[in-house]
Parts: C-alpha cells; structure tokens; sequence
C-alpha cells in the first residue's frame, strides 16, 4: 500500500495548547531556534550582519523557516530582536560580537525621555510585517507563526543602562529617584510595543510571545507595581485580537502568580522552577512554556532523552504544556541534540 501524505491537522497543538485544550502530542519550540548553533546560520553570518538578516524580510524569512525543516518544531518565531523597535523610538542600537547590544546614546534624562517617540510601526518597521507575511506564505499553514516583543521593564533597562546590566543600577536608580520621568519612558515604551505587537498580528502572527527577559532582577513587590502592570496593559489590548499570548519572564520564579495575573494565557518558565511546583502555584487557568535546562543538550543522547521525559513526566499530562528550554538555545549546542529534543518530546504518550 502506498502510505498517503499526512494529513494537514485542521487545528494546530501548538494554538490548542496555548488554549489550555487537549493535543495529540506536547508540542515543542526552542526559544533562539534559528541562532548561531546551526552551520546554516553561521554561513548566512558570513555573509550579512545580523541587523541585515533581521531588516531584509527575505533573509529573515529564510532564517526563521530553517529550524522549522531541520527540527521539525511545532512553532516558527519571527527572526528578529527586541531591540528592533528601540531603534524606532529614536535610540540608535549596535550588535557587538563581544559585549551583545550597545546603546551609545542611553536614555538619562528628561530631555532623552522627551525626544523618544511612539513609533507608527508600518512607517519605521515595515520589514518586519513584511517579513510576517512572507513567512506565513513560506510555512503554508504546517506550523503556526510567534511573533515577539521585548516587555516594557526590558526594553527600558536597555534603553537606560545602554546595553546588558549585572545589576541594574540605572534603571533602578531612575524608578526610583525620578519616579514621574520612569512613568513616562514606560508610557511610552509600553504604547509603542502595543502598537507593533498589533501590526504582527494584523500580517499575520498568530500568537504572541512577551519577553520580559530581566525583570526577574526586581524584587516581588517591585516587579508587581512597576514592571507588571505595563506589560498588563499590553496584554489585555492584544487579547481582543484573540491570539495566545505568552509570557515569559526569565529568573521569574519567585513571581510566577504575577506573571499569571498580567493575564498571559501561558506563562513561560525558565528551568530555576519544576514544573510541577509551578504549577500548583499557578493553578489550571493558565498554560505554561518549558523548561529544560538549555545546558542539558550538552549531555549524552540517552541522559538528554530521559530529562526531557523528567519535564513531561512532571507535568503530569495536564493540557496547557508547550515543551521549550528555559532560555534560549545555546550557540555551542549540536543540530543533533536539538533533534533529539524534539523526537523525544513528539514521542512522549499522553
Ligand atoms: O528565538 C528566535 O529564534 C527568534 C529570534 C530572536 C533573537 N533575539 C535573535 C538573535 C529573539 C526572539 C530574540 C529576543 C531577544 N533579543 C531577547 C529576549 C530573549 C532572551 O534571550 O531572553 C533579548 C534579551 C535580546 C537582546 C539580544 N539580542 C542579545 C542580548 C543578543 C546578544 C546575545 C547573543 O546571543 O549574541 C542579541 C543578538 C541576537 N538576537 C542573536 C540572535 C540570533 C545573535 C546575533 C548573531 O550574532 O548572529
């Protein structure tokens, strides 16, 4: 007998899973999926900076299909970063290979605050909706589409201290000192990252992922009244569009229940917390993203089998899992161990 094509599924485990609904196998996704660990990427390097692949839609289209062919991940994300719409507000940013993004003119004072402006994303980022359609047209309804955005609190440390931080100091120093100037650089932030979030979805993403990628440096009760609240707002427009929204805010453990009440319909755990644990902490009206140590690919293929079956195990088989690391994909990490990720998690029966 001839064995028939697979039939496309009407609905998406992925989609289904972000819903909190029951799915045939845990879908799974690698956050930094198409980076520096696969030899395409790097070859594509050669060629373009990575500003070149994130502003050329066909290059970011290339890249953001790679993984999806190679892994044979239930979810594409949008090939861009974070910093994208900083660099529409008016601060220019640079990719550095030895210290990441750097900001040469931070954000200080009232008069750097006062000169950002609310981006219309159409205007100054048209390359990403482009690259949105474009990669939607590549994927042909196989796998959905995640586009991203940097969460208000991250985007200011950045804009603030002018590139990555240990501790936060200037962004911590202007919350607290400048209190009324901190409520207008988050205005402005939280409105542009809503109004580019919308254009995504608007050419097509078909869920959403939020990363707060530093506020796990705040301190509960910090984190609850002055990053939260903005990406709340963020979240709460987007819902009326009726995607998934995701949201993941690394080292987040001890504010899991906040992150939950920003009303994400999943929330993204990194590997500091079990997933068990986190859980019972957030209840069953909420979904949740992860969260394998992005280190144990370095193990040996039987050891990386049996700690992707822990995390599935610990979920317990409780609907609403989307299986990913706890960060993203390191860029010493093999294709190989990335593959075995992927079977064992499709694999696994629940
Ligand atoms: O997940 C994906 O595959 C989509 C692409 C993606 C990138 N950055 C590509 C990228 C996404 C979703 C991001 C988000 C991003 N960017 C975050 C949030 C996620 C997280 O890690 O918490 C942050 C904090 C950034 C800022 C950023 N961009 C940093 C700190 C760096 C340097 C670190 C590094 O790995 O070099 C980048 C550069 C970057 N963003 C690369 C990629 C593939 C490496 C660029 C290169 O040299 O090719």
């Amino acid at each position: 007998m001839t064995k028939r094509p697979e039939a496309r599924p009407a609905t998406h485990d992925f989609l289904e899973a972000c819903r909190g609904n029951k799915v045939r196998r845990t879908p799974v996704w690698i956050m930094r999926q198409a980076g520096r660990y696969q030899p395409e990427y790097r070859a594509m390097r050669k060629k373009y900076t990575f500003m070149e692949l994130c502003k050329e839609p066909e290059l970011a289209t290339q890249v953001t299909l790679l993984p999806v062919e190679q892994l044979g991940v239930d979810a594409a994300i949008l090939f861009s970063d974070i910093l994208i719409p900083v660099e529409a507000m008016g601060v220019p940013v640079e990719f550095t290979e030895a210290k990441g993004p750097v900001l040469a003119r931070p954000v200080r004072t009232a008069r750097d605050v006062a000169r950002l402006v609310v981006p219309d994303p159409y205007e100054t980022m048209p390359f990403v909706m482009e690259a949105v359609r474009m990669i939607r047209q590549g994927l042909a309804g196989k796998v959905p589409l995640i586009g991203f955005s940097g969460a208000p609190w991250t985007l200011a440390s950045y804009m603030v201290e002018g590139g990555g931080s240990k501790s936060y100091v200037g962004i911590k120093q202007l919350m607290f000192r400048e209190p009324a100037l901190y409520r207008s650089l988050m205005q402005k932030i939280t409105a542009t990252v809503e109004k580019y979030l919308l254009a995504q979805v608007e050419a097509g993403a078909e869920a959403v992922q939020l990363f707060d990628s530093w506020a796990g440096a705040l301190c509960p009760r910090d984190y609850r009244t002055l990053a939260a609240p903005w990406s709340a707002r963020i979240i709460k427009r987007l819902k009326k569009t009726g995607v998934p929204v995701i949201h993941f805010v690394y080292d987040g453990g001890g504010v899991l229940e906040q992150v939950r009440d920003t009303g994400a319909d999943v929330v993204g755990l990194d590997w500091r917390v079990d997933i068990d644990v986190a859980r019972k902490r957030l209840g069953k009206r909420v979904a949740v993203q992860g969260n394998l140590d992005p280190c144990s690919l370095f193990l040996p293929e039987r050891e990386l089998r049996a700690r992707v079956r822990e995390v599935l195990t610990a979920n317990a088989k409780l609907p609403g899992h989307i299986f990913n690391l706890g960060h993203g994909i390191l860029p010493q990490c093999s294709v190989k161990a990335a593959q075995v990720l992927v079977d064992e998690v499709h694999k696994f029966k629940l």
